[in-house]
């Protein structure tokens, strides 16, 4: 099964990702934590990726795409996988599209989970991250046990850079400019699924459920 999560900045992709992945048992890829954890161990990726990420603009799709083709041609992919946060825009679409052609594959679902703008930025300025792991949280509607602490690792949790309002901001420009034009390109490949996003977690992801299946 082979699933791309779309939907805007802080919609919930990389909720309902690892969700889907652990039911699934599909490995969950998210360019964002590619990049996040390249920005960490300091690679020259991550240094370049940085410059973009930290004012809410995209990483240039040279960047992006030959590093997705390459980990879903890795053996632990063969069952299929959940893209989270790419592809981003239409050119990577279309080149995500001629690389799984050349194998004879095509991508099985595209799940837009909505929220509209509103709500995302109230959203994102409650959200935590795990430094070491990269869990994410929210301080109101997916607290951890302990305060600052990560359930998963014990690592200590923080807010992103790119997570403050006005970044925000930009990011939600970005993606209705660049991004939101996939919405039609996979209604036309007849694969889109639109879920609520703005319901609990675990309603979302029931409805998610619903439609790839027990
Ligand atoms: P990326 O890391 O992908 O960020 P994003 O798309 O902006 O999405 P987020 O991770 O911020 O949100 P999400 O939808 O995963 O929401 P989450 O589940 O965390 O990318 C970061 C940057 O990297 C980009 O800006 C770009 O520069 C670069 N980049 C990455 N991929 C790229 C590509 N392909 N091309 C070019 N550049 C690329 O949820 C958000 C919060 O809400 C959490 O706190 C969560 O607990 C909470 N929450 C989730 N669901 C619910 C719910 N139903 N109700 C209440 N709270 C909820
Ligand atoms: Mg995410």
């Amino acid at each position: 099964m082979k699933i791309i999560m779309l939907g805007a900045p802080g919609a919930g992709k990389g909720t309902q990702a690892k969700k889907i992945a652990a039911k699934y048992d599909i490995p969950h890829i998210s360019t964002g934590d590619i990049f996040r954890a390249n920005i960490k161990n300091g690679t020259e990726l991550g240094k370049k990726a940085k410059t973009f990420m930290d004012q809410g603009l995209l990483v240039p799709d040279e960047l992006v795409v030959d590093l997705v083709v390459d980990r879903v041609n890795q053996e632990d992919c063969s069952k299929g996988y959940v893209l989270d946060g790419f592809p981003r825009t239409i050119p990577q679409a279309e080149a995500l599209d001629a690389a799984l052609a050349k194998m004879n594959q095509k991508m099985d679902y595209a799940i837009n989970v909505e929220v509209p703008d509103e709500n995302i930025v109230q959203r994102m300025s409650g959200r935590r991250a795990c430094v070491d792991c990269g869990t994410t949280y929210h301080i109101v509607y997916a607290p951890t046990k302990q305060e600052g602490i990560c359930d998963n690792c014990g690592g200590n949790l923080i807010l992103r850079d790119d997570d403050k309002p006005e970044t925000v901001q930009k990011r939600l420009g970005v993606y209705h400019d660049q991004t939101q034009p996939l919405i039609e390109y996979y209604t036309d490949k007849n694969i889109l699924v639109e879920v609520d996003g703005t319901i609990d977690i675990n309603d979302v992801f029931a409805e998610i459920v619903k439609v790839l299946g027990e």
